[in-house]
């Protein structure tokens, strides 16, 4: 995002206002400046999306999908898209435009992203990555020609959850999908002859119901038996999610340790250890704040946080995120 754009933007929040005297814009005019470029990163279940909604709904900015399988059109409970309502008004982009059949790869992802994101800054506004696959974002990234890290500046932001804490929170949720209809879901997929390694039907929570289909084509299966079948095909569900997240984390750690690329932790999991009231303050403290003064330092290179009105869970919030930039 150029900053020229952002500033003749009206309207804006009190906390983007940059005060005069503390930039010379003037210079910036004589060498070409950096785009810039904010990545949420996290295992499945973290709450990626909402950080980036959160985000997008205090400065100008547009979302891009980086989950490989948000990309597909349908499944939407299987693959856990965020609903129109979620999204609060904030374009999305790469979120579910792809035919279902279709092979969606780490290349294809590279081009369309890298044209979203250019619309996005030529609208003046931040482009915001935010999804599991991060496959992808390494491709995106870490091209052979430097060309990404030449043109973009980037912030990358983790949302880290305690794997056992996130391990129960995932199996829930698959309780929850199979309320919501997955399983009906699904079925209007099943084809005995289909392909459970090409497109969509790769997503965690298809092929673990292929014997229950099975089953269920050939009448002469007992009742009994198909309702194993599929109380062992949630539970599948449930392994594989758990085992997805751990391979999530295992590359974040890659990425940041042997890649070195300097990402941002923020540690959400007393969220997930609490309830209602508490757990929105505790997000607001632990994720949404700290992750507000990063990217209010990335993008105006100075700390804005003192403009803030300084509630109790800000100054809290700074002094945690100023302890876990001290510990990066
Ligand atoms: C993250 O937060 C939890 C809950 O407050 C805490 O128990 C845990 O030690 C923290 N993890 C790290 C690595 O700081």
């Amino acid at each position: 995002m150029k900053l020229t754009m952002l500033m003749t933007q009206q309207a804006q929040p009190s906390f983007l206002q940059i005060p005069t005297g503390i930039m010379d814009l003037s210079g910036l005019r004589c060498r070409p400046q950096k785009e810039k470029v904010v990545v949420v990163m996290g295992a499945t279940g973290t709450g990626k999306s909402r950080l980036s909604i959160d985000l997008a709904t205090r400065y100008p900015a547009e979302i891009i999908n980086s989950d490989k399988m948000q990309v597909y059109e349908g499944l939407d409970i299987v693959t856990n898209k965020i609903s129109n309502e979620e999204c609060e008004g904030v374009p999305h982009h790469l979120l579910g435009i792809v035919d279902s059949e279709a092979d969606f790869t780490a290349r294809n992802f590279v081009s369309t992203a890298s044209l979203a994101m250019k619309s996005i800054v030529g609208r003046g506004n931040l482009p915001i990555i935010a999804g599991g696959s991060n496959s992808f974002i390494e491709a995106l990234i870490d091209d052979n020609n430097y060309e990404f890290r030449s043109r973009y500046d980037v912030c990358f932001l983790w949302v880290d959850v305690a794997m056992p804490v996130l391990h129960q929170f995932v199996s829930d949720r698959v309780d929850r999908m199979v309320e919501a209809g997955i399983v009906e879901e699904v079925r209007k997929m099943y084809n005995p002859n289909c392909d459970y390694s090409k497109g969509i039907r790769r997503a965690i929570g298809v092929s673990e119901f292929d014997s229950y289909f099975r089953a269920e084509y050939s009448s002469s299966t007992d009742y009994r038996v198909r309702e194993k079948l599929l109380s062992e095909a949630i539970n599948e569900i449930k392994i594989n999610t758990c085992k997805l997240a751990c391979r999530q984390l295992g590359k974040i750690h890659r990425l940041k340790n042997v890649k070195g690329w300097k990402i941002h932790r923020l540690n959400a999991t007393s969220v997930f250890e609490k309830h209602g009231r508490e757990a929105e303050e505790s997000w607001v403290e632990m994720v949404k704040g700290p992750a507000s003064v990063v990217v209010n330092q990335f993008l105006f290179n100075f700390d804005h946080s003192r403009s803030f009105v300084p509630t109790t869970s800000t100054v809290r919030a700074e002094k945690r995120a100023a302890m876990a930039a001290a510990t990066l």
